[in-house]
């Protein structure tokens, strides 16, 4: 295939723009662990791939209620019989039986404390799809949202490449745990003023990716205030509601809005998916949930570009109505998420490495403060690339979600399994001590008991190549590319 991006005009100025934020170290990252991934027996000296939102913790039960529920999928004998029905044409308000089901999913989610209407239910193509069609709704290009920092990397691509919408960082700190200020918001608000900017809105993440905390009640009031007071939208993006795995309890926009006086309720929108509390990312559930009736019905129409496929919303709908599997299901991903997170971040304490105190999400946000050889945004690099290039781990820099400050790292650990678990946390304690040793970090190297399996490493790329300069722009996605394959 010749490359046309060498002669741009033949596309069209969005499609070669660079708004879809592609040059970071995140998707770098992503690229390092693809030349190299690391696998327990066939590549065990690989990139262990941490910088990957996904929750697989809890398959298993996925699998078995699928096992036990054989009429539930159209290619099954059980459940062949539905096949016609599912496969004619949809349209795009989805199918009801789906929309019920999800809406009382939410409620469940949210501990039951408020009522979802299946009519405000507005489907798309995941989370991606949800946030840039709530943004397609709202705002004009040239535009801004405030986004509180550090933020979700991919906000860049979904709200800014094609509704051309801006991004205005309210600079969250260190020094009170990141929390979302009064003050942070009225600066962040003021300067886009004084530039001359047009407001439309705040766009949060709770809980948060990529700190792994949740909002506090006082917290979300004061953003319902702040909103109000300005006339402008909050989009409350809370695809990892269901991943609280101790206290405090998640307090959803849903229920604060009931407890503020005089919210205007058109402001309010919600952005959901299944991706990350039922660990279903490749199923492309995602949802527009809107207070406002206009939104709704816009956002419907736009669900044509992103409808999810009738056969999946025939299998959840009958997945997320049976009550007693969705029960057992959350508490028993949320106690394997704690497990897991424990187990991680006792490891980290192990060798002094703190994280934020989270609760939530499926990641830690990591302080490498310590270890970073002056507090700059190029010494962060700098670790960040001896990690991945020695330490053969695949964690993502703060600079990638726009921290204010140096040194902190979000680490993902629910998408593999305990033995590679451990491996990660070798890797990470034997590089800290070696740099509390003063030493150069030796690059990972295999170790007894892995030299001993015969292995194939005919497919492995160099490790040289993990970060080759066409590695780190890529001109076309590949196949295994991480911009083809995911964005979590
Ligand atoms: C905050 C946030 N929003 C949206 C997404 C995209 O999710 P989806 O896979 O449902 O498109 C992610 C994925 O990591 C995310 O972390």
């Amino acid at each position: 295939m010749g490359s046309m991006m060498g002669n741009p005009q033949l596309l069209s100025k969005m499609a070669t723009n660079d708004q879809h934020g592609e040059i970071s170290l995140y998707f770098d990252g992503w690229k390092a662990y693809d030349s190299n991934p690391f696998h327990l027996t066939r590549n065990p000296a690989g990139v262990i791939q941490m910088g990957l939102a996904e929750n697989q913790l809890s398959f298993d039960l996925i699998e078995e209620w699928i096992k036990k529920n054989p009429e539930a999928s159209i290619c099954s004998r059980e459940g062949v019989k539905a096949f016609r029905d599912v496969a004619i044409f949809q349209d795009y308000h989805g199918l009801s039986e789906f929309r019920n089901a999800v809406a009382k999913f939410m409620g469940r989610v949210r501990g039951d404390k408020v009522k979802f209407d299946p009519d405000r239910i507005v489907m798309s193509g995941g989370a991606t799809g949800a946030n840039e069609t709530i943004m397609f709704c709202l705002a004009d290009p040239g535009d801004a949202f405030l986004v509180p920092t550090p933020y979700y990397p991919a906000f860049d691509r979904d709200l800014r490449w094609r509704v051309g919408a801006k991004l205005l960082p309210v600079i969250c700190e260190s020094s009170n745990n990141f929390q979302i200020t009064k003050q942070a918001l009225e600066e962040a608000y003021d300067k886009a003023m004084e530039a001359n900017i047009r407001v439309k809105g705040l766009i949060i993440t709770n809980p948060s990716n990529p700190l792994g905390t949740i909002l506090d009640r006082a917290t979300l009031k004061t953003l319902v205030n702040f909103i109000n007071r300005k006339n402008i939208h909050l989009v409350c993006d809370e695809i990892y509601s269901g991943t609280i795995f101790r206290g405090p309890e998640f307090v959803s926009i849903s229920e604060v809005v009931q407890e503020v006086e005089c919210c205007n309720m058109d402001l309010i929108h919600i952005v959901y998916s299944l991706s990350k509390d039922m660990g279903l990312p490749g199923f492309r559930v995602g949802i527009v949930y809107s207070y406002n009736d206009e939104v709704v019905s816009c956002g419907r129409k736009m669900s044509s570009f992103g409808l999810v496929s009738s056969q999946t919303q025939h299998l959840l709908a009958s997945m997320l109505s049976d009550d007693d599997f969705v029960g057992r299901f959350l508490t028993e991903s949320s106690r394997r998420l704690a497990k897991r997170h424990k187990l991680f971040t006792e490891g980290l304490q192990q060798v002094g490495i703190t994280c934020l105190n989270g609760n939530a999400g499926l990641f830690c946000w990591m302080d490498l403060r310590p270890l970073l050889d002056e507090p700059t945004i190029e010494a962060e690099t700098a670790l960040w690339r001896v990690i991945i290039s020695d330490v053969k781990l695949n964690v993502s820099p703060g600079s990638s979600f726009h921290c204010s400050e140096p040194g902190w790292f979000r680490v993902c650990f629910a998408n593999m399994d305990d033995p590679t678990v451990e491996v990660a946390l070798d890797r990470i304690r034997n590089f800290v001590d070696q740099k509390k040793g003063g030493g150069e970090v030796a690059p990972q190297k295999k170790k007894r008991w892995e030299k001993n399996l015969r292995l194939s490493f005919k497919a492995r790329i160099s490790d040289d190549s993990v970060l080759s300069p066409h590695l780190l722009s890529p001109h076309s996605p590949m196949a295994h590319s991480p911009m083809v394959r995911a964005r979590t």
